[in-house]
């Protein structure tokens, strides 16, 4: 059973409130499929009040500590204080089309320790994330050496041990976004060795589901911290691999992600290094 920390209280009271008007929200846009206008400035409103839920909650519980927001940029804090990354709506796209696969990713980050401000901006480990998805009321969350959870049910990613057997899933290039010949030679090398590859659309859910053994890989380019960073640290508590496309593994996560059960990350990265070389 999980002794849910106080911090991961404020972050789940934060996501639930703004889950909860999210979910409302989105009963309307299905509604608005058919208007005339469509939904696109209904949405980017309801995104924008998400996040500002999300803020008002998380600076009441830690005034002091920064943040970096997908719509609001940053905003400092004290520097020996960590920094909450907020990606208030991840699935934009399927929220827009009616599509219920979307959540809130939030995740806690520390400043470096040597106070290095010219690797990373200064900010290193990412020491706690929870990903919740209003929808379906799962709230999945990790903590440094802790473990990763949905709900109060440790997670263990998968254990299947073979390609044939594997579900992986991506993301794929889209408009201004990734290198479409890149991504198709990596689907090429992998498509015809494993059992399937699923493109739902929300990256911190694609992560929060290889943590929950539901997906054995993930792959994607060209995403963002508040895309990744609760994500990444829910696959290695539950014991994944999480690296970028050199196979190097960094205390947070890169625009290039490859994630795997600890059994498949090295097979994957053998596949999608050799389709990408030269
Ligand atoms: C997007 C989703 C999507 C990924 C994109 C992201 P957004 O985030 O995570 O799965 O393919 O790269 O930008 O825009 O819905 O917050
Ligand atoms: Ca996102
Ligand atoms: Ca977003």
């Amino acid at each position: 059973m999980a002794a849910i920390s106080g911090l991961i209280r404020v972050m789940e009271k934060a996501a639930r409130k703004a889950g909860g008007r999210l979910r409302r929200d989105f009963g309307e846009v299905e509604h608005l499929q058919v208007s005339r206008k469509g939904p696109s400035d209904f949405v980017s409103k309801a995104d924008r009040a998400a996040e500002r839920t999300i803020w008002d909650e998380l600076r009441a519980a830690r005034p002091d500590w920064g943040f970096l927001f997908e719509e609001g940029g940053t905003i400092e804090g004290d520097p020996t204080k960590p920094r909450f990354i907020v990606d208030p709506l991840d699935g934009t796209t399927n929220f827009l089309h009616g599509i219920p696969h979307f959540a809130i990713s939030i995740a806690v980050q520390e400043p470096r320790l040597d106070g290095n401000k010219s690797i990373n901006g200064g900010w290193g480990e990412v020491t706690a994330g929870l990903i919740y998805q209003p929808v379906t009321d799962e709230s999945f969350w990790a903590e440094k050496s802790r473990g990763a959870w949905l709900h109060d049910a440790r997670l263990r990613v998968s254990s299947r041990r073979h390609l044939d057997e594997s579900l992986i899933a991506t993301g794929m290039p889209f408009q201004g976004h990734g290198n479409v010949a890149e991504w198709s030679r990596i689907y090429q090398a992998l498509a015809p060795q494993v059992a399937g590859i699923r493109r739902f659309g929300s990256a911190a859910l694609d992560l929060a589901w290889v943590a929950a053994g539901r997906y054995e890989g993930f792959w994607e380019a060209d995403l963002k911290p508040w895309d990744t960073a609760a994500g990444c640290l829910l696959v290695r508590e539950a014991g994944g691999f999480v690296s970028d496309w050199k196979g190097r593994s960094l205390p947070y996560c890169d625009s290039q992600i490859l994630a795997g059960n600890d059994v498949l990350h090295s097979r994957l990265h053998k596949i999608l290094a050799t389709a990408i070389k030269d």
